[in-house]
């Protein structure tokens, strides 16, 4: 999910699904991993990857669902902001916890995970198969390109942490902002992380 050249000029529908592709390759490296260190990396990455997502979606795709997708708009708008909220209260679970190394914490670990991977495939689903194609629709090509561009510059702007509560929220554009800046005080934290300097508290990663 890199910005690039390349990716400055397509639609903003396509961006969405190689999001997609990219946190369901994450969630396939992550279960693989077996050593806890690089395991918490992946989980790392997840939760960034899939709170800027959230995010974006919300401040620059959601809000044309209302006011370009006609009668099932809201529907859509009001359905996919519920998932949002859910998925943003089971990757706070897995962001916020600690878990120690007896079988009941490791259990439990897996199992917020596990919502984690089911939440976001479901919302997945819904979004590919029954959403953008109606927004595929709806908007002329120029607006998915130029809803595009704006998807891209403003990623750098959006909470890389989940904040349960927040979606669509008046002044979102501000709140957007004041969160990425909290978390990236959380980012700078984490990236001093090695296996010889683990945090003190540890992201629950079902190893
Ligand atoms: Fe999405
Ligand atoms: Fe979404």
């Amino acid at each position: 999910m890199t910005t690039t050249a390349s990716s400055q000029n397509k639609s903003i529908v396509d961006l969405i699904i190689a999001d997609h592709a990219t946190v369901t390759n994450l969630f396939k490296t992550f279960k693989a991993e077996k050593d806890e260190f690089q395991k918490r990396q992946i989980g790392y990455l997840i939760i960034k990857e899939l709170s800027q997502h959230a995010f974006l979606e919300e401040e620059v795709l959601y809000p044309h669902y209302k006011t370009k997708l006609g009668a099932r708009g809201l529907e859509f708008y009001e359905q996919s902001v519920k998932e949002h909220n859910e998925l943003a209260k089971a990757l706070g679970t897995v962001d916020d916890s600690h878990c120690a190394a007896t079988a009941t914490q490791k259990s439990g670990c897996c199992g917020m995970w596990n919502n984690v991977f089911k939440l976001t495939e479901e919302h997945v689903k819904d979004e590919e198969t029954v959403v953008l194609p109606e927004v595929k629709k709806a908007l002329k090509e120029q607006e998915l390109i130029d809803l595009g561009k704006q998807y891209v510059e403003t990623k750098p702007m959006m909470p890389t942490h989940p904040h349960p509560g927040m979606a669509i929220t008046k002044g979102m554009w501000l709140a957007d902002r004041a969160l990425a800046a909290v978390d990236s005080a959380t980012d700078a934290m984490r990236a001093k992380e090695s296996p010889e300097n683990p945090p003190s508290k540890k992201m629950c990663t079902c190893t």
